[in-house]
């Protein structure tokens, strides 16, 4: 009987062997923690489909700051849950916006944390869309206006900025949103706050649960007609593409575990760091087995993760964050 020439066991006899020729690392330096911060004081309210997170008032939010700095968590990502919704979403930009007021509040509790602030506006319009509603004359149907949507989304990234965002992370996925909020930092004299953008966002039903946490579903018809297509992969590289030459400091890829392939394909394509976004359902979905019992939730979390690393994200938002950072000390 001929040996096998080639043991690919040879290297994976150990596990001293097995972390030597380990190809990629995860670490806690690559995650980054969304939080929903909502108006009110003494609410600390678990999100049904999401258990683990909640929404939290400004009041207790110290806490929850106090845990992300111990867990060694760099970033957080803040979405708000505003007190009043109108058509415009004034909520957004306004000086004390809830959003706004969260971050003026973390920068002084923890200055090294990274703000990371989502800007958008379907958590603060009545509508729940991400833009401004315009009807057209000719038909009476409601539209997503881009132009207009633009300078209420260059407003908001601006107070955001001004109240001490590290990171502007524009998620809208409107035409032309970089280079406006670029422009629009540029000129309020925040040249060096970078945008990390939501390049590559699918019309995805992964984002099911995070509406109800942030109380941000569309109040009629969809997102298809802003977001992109899950069958498209090419139209991914031409939004990357515009992001890239419109100044983009980061590009994103969202959701995360449905779109490996989207996020190989943008690293190989570009050199900007690469973010994936482990969004709200991949995380329900692996709660919900956990508590049946069905899954081993610590490696099922940290395989996921390595996997996106591994497709060639180099950052990873993820609500699983604390517990990642947590079972990466070997706690
Ligand atoms: C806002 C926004 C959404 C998410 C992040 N920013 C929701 C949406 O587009 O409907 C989804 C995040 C998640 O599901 O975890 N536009």
């Amino acid at each position: 009987m001929a040996f096998p020439i080639t043991r690919h066991r040879r290297l994976r006899r150990t596990a001293a062997m097995r972390s030597l020729v380990r190809e990629t690392q995860l670490s806690v330096d690559d995650l980054i923690y969304p939080l929903f911060i909502t108006h009110g004081t003494n609410v600390k309210t678990e999100i049904s489909s999401m258990p683990g997170v909640y929404q939290v008032s400004i009041d207790l939010l110290k806490a929850e700051i106090d845990a992300v700095a111990a867990s060694g968590v760099k970033a957080v990502l803040l979405f708000g849950l505003p007190a009043t919704k109108d058509a415009v979403g004034t909520s957004a930009f306004v000086e004390d916006g809830i959003v706004q007021q969260a971050t003026r509040a973390i920068k002084e509790w923890a200055p090294d944390l990274l703000v990371v602030a989502d800007t958008c506006l379907c958590e603060f319009t009545d509508h729940g869309h991400c833009g401004m509603i315009h009807h057209d004359p000719r038909t009476g149907n409601a539209e997503i206006d881009n132009d207009s949507s633009l300078e209420l989304l260059v407003k908001t990234a601006v107070s955001q900025a001004q109240a001490g965002a590290d990171i502007i992370a524009p998620s809208n996925m409107m035409d032309g949103f970089v280079s406006a909020i670029r422009e629009g930092l540029d000129t309020a004299g925040f040249e060096m706050v970078p945008i990390m953008s939501y390049s590559v966002k699918y019309a995805s039903a992964f984002y099911g649960p995070f509406r109800e946490a942030a109380q941000s579903a569309p109040q009629f018809g969809d997102r298809k007609s802003y977001q992109m297509d899950p069958a498209n992969a090419r139209e991914a590289l031409r939004e990357a593409e515009s992001d890239v030459l419109e100044g983009a400091d980061m590009l994103m890829v969202k959701p995360a575990l449905a779109y490996m392939d989207i996020i190989r394909m943008l690293k190989e394509q570009y050199d900007q760091p690469l973010v994936a976004y482990n969004v709200s359902a991949e995380y329900s979905m692996v709660k919900a087995a956990a508590a049946n019992g069905w899954i081993d939730e610590r490696a099922v979390v940290l395989e996921t993760l390595t996997g996106m690393k591994r497709a060639g994200a180099d950052m990873i938002i993820t609500y699983h964050a604390l517990d990642a950072a947590r079972w990466l000390r070997g706690q």
